[in-house]
């Protein structure tokens, strides 16, 4: 039965653009989407992609566009949809990793992707948010971004230096969870 809700684009979890669950609202991968092309987006790093609904739009997008390349990690594994793993092995501008954010191994691969894509977007979005604006804000290069999902409630000023990139504040981001932060260019 269609839910049909007049809110419907602000709620979370169980969207489907490509039949499988992502955990963001409609009004987040509207968000998510347009940074991707208003900032021109070259490399994607996911960090938590559970079903990978979201994996799958994006290594859409990198089918579609030579210069985009996707990226994604996930602890456990099995929580990825088979249909997610196969567009991501199809496609050579998208790897899925299995693992841990926070491993030498990840921060190696992410911070290969920073030195050799212009404009990389990392979206925290796994267990911990603050641990990885924290580590992940220092690898950026300047110009990239850093967006955050779950502000304020898992990841907000009380826990986080919000002061170690600058903040940008899109008039879209206000109906969604997101945060976005970029490094600033003369560091
Ligand atoms: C909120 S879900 C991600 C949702 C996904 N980004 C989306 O938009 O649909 C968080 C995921 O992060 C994973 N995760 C938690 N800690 C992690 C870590 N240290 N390294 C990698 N993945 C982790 C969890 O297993 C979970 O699947």
């Amino acid at each position: 039965m269609p839910k049909n809700k007049k809110d419907q684009f602000k709620d979370h979890g169980m969207i489907w653009p490509m039949g499988i669950p992502v955990s963001q609202s409609w009004h987040e991968i509207g968000a998510i989407l347009s940074i991707v092309h208003e900032y021109n987006i070259g490399g994607f790093v996911e960090l938590g992609i559970e079903h990978g609904g979201l994996s799958a739009l994006l290594i859409a997008r990198g089918m579609a566009n030579k210069e985009f390349k996707y990226v994604g990690f996930e602890l456990q594994f099995d929580k990825i949809d088979n249909r997610t793993l196969e567009v991501a092995n199809k496609n050579i501008r998208a790897t899925i990793y299995s693992g841990d954010v926070f491993s030498n191994a990840a921060i190696r691969v992410v911070k290969k992707l920073i030195v050799f894509k212009r404009n990389v977007l990392v979206f925290c979005d796994n267990g911990n948010k603050p641990k990885e604006f924290q580590i992940y804000s220092g690898i950026i290069k300047p110009g990239d971004l850093l967006l955050v999902h779950d502000y304020p409630r898992e990841f907000n000023e009380e826990n986080s230096d919000f002061n170690l990139l600058d903040r940008i504040e899109l008039d879209y981001l206000k109906d969604t969870r997101l945060v976005l932060f970029q490094r600033r260019k003369n560091e």
